[in-house]
């Protein structure tokens, strides 16, 4: 049987590859697409620092940009197992609203916590609030 893809270890390996030199607040975030790949994304600061982006966003817009659009699931993996911030809310609940969100603690990765951009942001600005949507 094949060993089922583990993204909280993915997220992991991709927290390594943050480049936070500024915040030292190093984010790891692996998606798993619905056809079983696996995308990784970490945050890449700026000594401009409004620059910045988030390891969420980074994940999403290389998924994207791979080809991929459908997810089942996006780890995030820091120091304590923070949510993501509210403009990754919103490119969450634009690009990947079906996925299962998993929160995880570098320190203590065997307990994650789960959650979905509805519970993190349940009335969203989207598409069709535009009027030439
Ligand atoms: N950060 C993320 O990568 N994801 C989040 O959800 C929250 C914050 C990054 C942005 C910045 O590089 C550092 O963490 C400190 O805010």
């Amino acid at each position: 049987m094949n060993n089922p893809t583990n993204i909280v270890a993915e997220a992991m390996k991709a927290r390594e590859f943050a480049q936070a030199p500024y915040s030292k607040f190093k984010v790891g975030a692996a998606l798993l697409t619905d056809a079983g790949a696996v995308v990784h994304g970490a945050n890449v600061e700026s000594a401009s620092y409004g620059l910045s982006c988030c390891a969420e966003r980074v994940a999403i817009f290389n998924a994207l940009t791979s080809g991929y659009h459908s997810f089942q699931k996006m780890a995030i993996a820091s120091e304590g197992g923070a949510a993501p911030c509210g403009a990754c809310r919103q490119i969450i609940t634009e690009y990947a609203a079906n996925a299962e969100l998993i929160l995880v603690d570098v320190n203590q990765p065997e307990s994650p916590s789960h959650t979905n951009i509805r519970t993190l942001l349940p009335d969203p600005f989207i598409g069709k609030n535009l009027p030439s949507n």
